[in-house]
């Protein structure tokens, strides 16, 4: 286990055999809070990957196999179109289900990084990976999140995917409505993602500019 099959900004993730992975934060932390959730919502039928074992830092998980739908898309094996039925849809299910843990009856599960490179198309169907920001709370704050990050990337002048980007969008805040809660989404980005405030005001200029039609 020398290799790591992925690095992200904070963890690694390590082939364990053929149906097992070890996901494991760099700088430490306590995986179980992602870990419950991720339990929680596979016994509901969400697809996620099953949970082996949770200590520490330490997250094992079902080994799964295909691209992430950033890839898919960028290979070209995916239209920006389906991409965006295939976002949505994840969205619109999950927040489908009851609330674990919150007794506000509005409040759902949220992701809070659900874009294309935390969704794995396996041969049977997407899968949502990447549990690490996971929270309870209006569904809108999940889909607006997602629309900002789409923002983030359609906004980096470097970026290949911008234009395309930029089409997921659109097509994204057509099939989700309108992108309330856009000043908390920017917070929440502010804390958890890679870029400063304006990169983010870039962004949320566009989501509001976008969604508005
Ligand atoms: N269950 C899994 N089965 C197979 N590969 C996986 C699995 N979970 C993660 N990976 C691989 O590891 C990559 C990173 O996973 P993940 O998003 O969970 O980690 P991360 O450190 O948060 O990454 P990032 O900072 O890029 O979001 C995925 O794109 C995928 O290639
Ligand atoms: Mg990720």
């Amino acid at each position: 286990m020398t290799v790591p099959l992925a690095s992200g900004r904070d963890a690694d993730v390590y082939a364990l055999d053929a149906h097992r992975v070890l996901r494991r934060y760099r700088a430490g932390g306590d995986v179980r809070p992602e870990a419950d959730v991720m339990r929680y919502l596979h016994r509901l039928g969400y697809p996620v990957p099953e949970v082996w074992r949770a200590e520490g830092c330490e997250l094992e998980l079902t080994r799964l196999s295909g691209p992430t739908l950033t890839e898919a898309l960028r290979d070209g094996d995916i239209d920006v179109r389906t991409c965006a039925d295939v976002l949505a849809d994840l969205h619109r299910r999950l927040h489908t289900l009851p609330a674990r843990l919150s007794d506000d009856p509005a409040d759902r599960v949220l992701h809070l990084d659900l874009h294309p490179g935390n969704i794995l198309l396996t041969e049977d169907a997407p899968v949502v990976i990447d549990w690490r920001n996971t929270a309870e709370g209006p569904p809108e704050l999940d889909t607006t999140t997602t629309a900002l990050i789409l923002a983030e990337v359609a906004t980096d002048p470097g970026e290949p995917l911008a234009a395309t980007a930029e089409q997921l969008l659109a097509d994204f805040l057509a099939e989700v409505g309108t992108a309330g809660l856009l000043d908390e989404a920017v917070a929440l980005r502010a804390r958890t993602g890679p870029h400063g405030p304006d990169t983010l005001a870039r962004a949320a200029a566009l989501v509001a500019r976008v969604g508005r039609g």
